[in-house]
């Protein structure tokens, strides 16, 4: 039996954080045994936010290195640039063409960016029906994503209803596959873990990065349980573990997080190191992308030869 297809891509923005790794990119290689897995990066989506062309390079280079890093094996994966495949942006006009404006205009992403009274571009506006052009174009049955990508990936799920709706038959319905406990990490002040708020731990963070992530961790339980710590902690180690130290050690903040530093740097440095070695030899690399990018490539305009015929403009 065909093996099911899980996809999933990851914006080079920089540097990941522990809560890219826990919310999303722990299931990547976990699912690439049993799942024919696509992982791409998203480097169109990035353009909404990174308009410089170092910049990049270097954090597309970035993705692929932590990708490779953390695991993906590119003989199980296939590992591929979004910008690579210009199917991605040709379908996400197709879905522009049967999409409303009220409806975009209900995405978490754009209300959070409207709150903050940014000037949205078109892209940001459009996010969605990129997203679901990736997913959709892959016939994708599972999408594994933190859980503030539940609403994108229901947004490709009725993308593909509609569009079978009007022109017949096309596109399998994917699925969010989101891992229940981790749904959101916290990072150090409690918030959600993100960029935006300067509150992460580095995935390939060095011993003393780790370390001053740690002992800014906002430390503010009345019970002796600093819960911060304790939650990133958890990610580490079970709470059958992790609760009777964090019992006896009632109020001992300094010692507990003196512990989280060991174990967050007995579970990065293997990484790190790893992505060291990788990045000294960056064409070996990209090779990688180039293979990966030819076989998404291949399936990619099959599917898109079909859409074509369906919406009426192959003759
Ligand atoms: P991004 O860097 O925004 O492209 O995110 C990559 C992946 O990490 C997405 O699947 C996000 O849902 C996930 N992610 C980002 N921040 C967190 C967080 N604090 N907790 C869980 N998942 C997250
Ligand atoms: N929107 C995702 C994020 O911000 C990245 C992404 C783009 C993605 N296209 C995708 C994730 C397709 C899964 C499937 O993290």
């Amino acid at each position: 039996m065909a093996k099911k297809i899980a996809l999933s891509g990851v914006k080079p923005t920089g540097a990941p954080h522990i809560g890219n790794y826990f919310g999303a990119m722990k299931q990547f290689v976990e699912l690439q045994d049993e799942y024919d897995f696509y992982a791409f990066i998203a480097d169109y989506h990035a353009l909404n936010f990174i308009q410089n062309a170092e910049e990049m390079k270097e954090n597309i280079i970035g993705v692929l290195l932590d990708y490779l890093a953390i695991g993906l094996d590119p003989k199980k994966v296939t590992i591929f640039k979004q910008s690579d495949i210009s199917e991605h942006t040709e379908l996400a006009w197709i879905f522009d063409t049967i999409t409303t404006m009220p409806y975009l205009k209900r995405a978490h992403a754009f209300k959070d960016a409207e709150a903050k009274s940014k000037e949205i571009s078109v892209g940001t506006f459009n996010y969605p029906m990129l997203m679901a052009a990736d997913i959709l174009l892959y016939d994708a049955d599972v999408v594994p994503v933190g859980s503030d990508q539940k609403q994108h990936v229901e947004y490709a799920r009725d993308t593909a209803e509609k569009f079978n709706r009007i022109f017949g038959e096309t596109f399998k319905l994917p699925e969010a596959m989101i891992l229940k406990d981790v749904a959101t990490v916290p990072g150090t002040d409690g918030q959600k873990m993100s960029k935006s708020y300067g509150n992460t731990i580095p995935l390939f963070a060095e011993p003393d990065e780790i370390k001053k992530c740690v002992m800014g961790i906002v430390t503010d339980s009345g019970d002796g349980i600093p819960k911060n710590v304790y939650a990133i902690h958890n990610l580490l180690r079970p709470a059958s573990e992790l609760l009777p130290i964090y019992e006896s050690k009632s109020g001992k903040y300094k010692e507990l997080k003196e512990m989280l530093i060991e174990d967050l740097e007995n579970f990065i440095a293997p990484m790190r190191e790893k992505r060291k070695k990788l990045a000294e030899d960056v064409p070996g690399a990209l090779a990688i992308l180039r293979a990966g990018g030819e076989k998404a490539k291949k399936t990619a305009s099959n599917k898109m030869t079909e859409v074509r015929k369906r919406i009426g403009v192959e003759l």
